[in-house]
């Protein structure tokens, strides 16, 4: 019998468990084919014990409506940067990556199948740089890898967060107020800009439009004072001004390595009522609830088509490659390519003109 790999790496998002499910299915159709899942990404397979589960048809019978994923998922360290304690307690990574990719011959591994964002795809790409037969499957809701169109629980996401300004809407509305909701996405915009449109905010910050609070404020007088008394803010986590910097920290969790992103909404409440705005505000920082729950139809149908794929592209020995959503095909593209840009949004999108068209105001 032949055996594939599965494992979730970096933030969870929903649809994951869809792509498992769809591997499976198809690898069972296989006579020859075994898959197995590694718990918590790489860890299941550097971890002693190892926790290496059989994936059958019962362990994924009715998991494509769940969110986070069967197979645990962690944003911490990796076979390249494995955090070790030294004797005086500091933290130290180290590079464990060939003795994983022995590991995993010893196993009888035929192939692994990373789903993951870009970070998981940039280890992927490294370790089929040095011969494992990996296959990636893009994920995360931010929508920011270059080379699909689409990642599965960004539709969710952005549900998530037009279904919260709609709430907002409501009461914003009661107490003649601004209304302030962060949305994640880290350096794109496409959570904030999606939600905007759908829920019909009249302010939308996102990283690619460094925006000018004198504008702002501009936009949402004009709103306040028309009569109407309220209005809704929507700014993506990684928004600036002109002349500042991201609202971010480091993080103090051991082998985390990305920046926490998070409480611009709270900044621009104050910088708002510093440039003079007199309007009640209140600001909601969505969160994880972006991240959680049940994947929308739309992120089933994909992660589906991308598990399926994930694992046709085995049988092909198409390894070194992504799996990817591209002009409404299901296609793939090659690990480095997928990984060597990012996905912004596009500033001469007929996306942001519409939103324009509406009357969104950028803060430019
Ligand atoms: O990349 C997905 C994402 O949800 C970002 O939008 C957000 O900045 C980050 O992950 C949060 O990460 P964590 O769950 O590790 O705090």
């Amino acid at each position: 019998m032949k055996k594939v790999l599965v494992l979730t790496g970096g933030g969870d998002c929903p649809g994951l468990n869809a792509v498992i499910r769809g591997i499976v299915k198809r690898a069972l159709q296989e006579e020859d084919w075994q898959v197995f899942g590694s718990i918590e990404a790489y860890n299941g397979v550097l971890n002693y014990p190892e926790e290496i589960i059989p994936l059958d048809n019962k362990a994924i019978a009715g998991i494509h409506v769940k969110g986070g994923t069967i197979l645990k998922t962690t944003t911490k360290g990796g076979p390249f940067s494995w955090p070790v304690q030294d004797e005086d307690g500091s933290w130290t990574a180290v590079d464990r990556s060939d003795e994983m990719i022995k590991k995993l011959k010893t196993m009888g591994f035929d192939a692994v199948i990373s789903i993951g964002g870009d970070g998981s795809q940039r280890i992927s790409h490294a370790l089929f740089e040095k011969g494992l037969p990996i296959i990636g499957v893009p994920k995360t809701i931010d929508n920011d890898l270059s080379s699909t169109d689409y990642t599965f629980g960004f539709q969710t996401a952005v549900q998530e967060a037009s279904e919260a300004i709609d709430k907002l809407v409501t009461t914003a509305e009661s107490h003649h107020r601004v209304m302030i909701l962060e949305v994640m996405g880290r350096s794109a915009g496409w959570i904030a800009l999606h939600a905007a449109i759908s829920s019909g905010a009249e302010v939308c910050l996102i990283p690619e439009i460094p925006y000018d609070i004198k504008k702002v404020q501009e936009r949402i007088e004009k709103r306040y004072n028309c009569g109407k008394g309220f209005a809704v803010v929507v700014v993506a986590e990684g928004a600036m001004p002109k002349e500042g910097t991201i609202v971010a920290r480091a993080s103090d969790e051991v082998g985390y390595e990305n920046l926490r992103l998070g409480g611009v909404a709270y900044t621009l409440s104050a910088e708002l009522k510093a440039s003079g705005c007199t309007a009640d505000i209140r600001e909601m920082v969505l969160g994880h609830l972006q991240r959680g729950g049940t994947p929308v139809a739309f992120d089933r149908v994909l992660a589906t088509q991308y598990g399926v794929k994930a694992f046709e592209m085995v049988l092909n020995g198409d390894f070194g490659q992504m799996v990817a959503f591209k002009n409404n095909q299901i296609t793939q593209v090659s690990l480095l390519e997928a990984t060597k840009s990012y996905n912004f949004v596009d500033l001469d999108s007929y996306l942001l003109k519409t939103a324009k068209g509406v009357g969104i105001s950028f803060g430019e």
